[in-house]
């Protein structure tokens, strides 16, 4: 069966609860398409009236982070519990803004996948390399670390409905998208760590973004690869070019 693609906006930190219901309206008939499954992942303060406005469109509510706890002193944080309650679906796993300045490991990572999916929420697994480790030859070699320790105790049939997100760390925010090859490349081989995982009907289904400075003008040629099914967007996400990326095929 064919993988249906999955284009997310990933706000960060932006967007105030008031301009994210102007956003969702302004975009709404921007981002019709039958052939993905839209996402938008928005600050916790926005979820709420983020629901609201995209109730009776094709436009899907997530979260950019959660605790891997069930709930109590942990100040600040926010559980798959609330997230469910809330309506929430699908939340992004382990970015690498999250590593590098929240002191996010893979270890952690491992815990959030596992909590999102006791909850029925889908995790949006992260991985990525950094500019120095493209440059020492090991992104491969990284990445399959990275996804061995996101998947440690999670069950063949739950890793099939999760999604994993291939972001370049050196292309995040910088205008520097991967080469088509480059992104196709790493993509494939995270397809094929799954299958050494798992098995290959698994692999098969997992869906596979990649993300880092994705445009209007990248996203065909991306999203045409064999092995990559949408994208995880930033700066472009808050601006109507989303509609075109999400309209990518037509
Ligand atoms: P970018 O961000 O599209 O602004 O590079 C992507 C991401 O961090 O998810």
């Amino acid at each position: 069966m064919a993988r249906k693609k999955i284009i997310a906006g990933n706000w960060k930190m932006n967007m105030t609860p008031s301009q994210a219901v102007e956003l969702i309206n302004t975009l709404k008939p921007l981002v019709v398409n039958d052939d993905v499954d839209v996402l938008f992942c928005v600050p916790a303060i926005d979820i709420i009236p983020a629901m609201e406005a995209a109730k009776g469109t094709n436009i899907n509510i997530g979260a950019e982070n959660m605790y891997f706890e069930d709930k109590g002193a942990y100040t600040g944080e926010i559980s798959a519990e609330m997230l469910v309650d809330a309506g929430v679906k699908y939340v992004i796993i382990g970015h690498s803004e999250r590593r590098e300045y929240f002191a996010e490991t893979d270890e952690t990572v491992n815990k959030k996948v596992l909590k999102a999916l006791e909850n029925g929420i889908t995790p949006i697994i992260c991985c990525g390399e950094t500019l120095t480790q493209r440059e020492q030859g090991v992104t491969i070699d990284f990445i399959r670390q990275q996804i061995k320790i996101a998947y440690l105790n999670v069950t063949a049939e739950a890793a099939a409905t999760t999604v994993i997100a291939y972001e370049p760390i050196w292309a995040i925010g910088t205008g520097k998208v991967a080469t088509t090859e480059q992104a196709q490349e790493v993509c494939k081989a995270i397809r094929d760590c799954i299958a050494e995982i798992y098995d290959d009907a698994t692999a098969a289904a997992i869906r596979i973004q990649y993300g880092g400075s994705v445009s209007a003008s990248s996203a065909p040629e991306l999203f045409a690869q064999p092995d990559i099914d949408g994208g995880l967007v930033g700066g472009a996400s808050l601006k109507v070019d989303f509609g075109k990326i999400v309209c990518y095929n037509k």
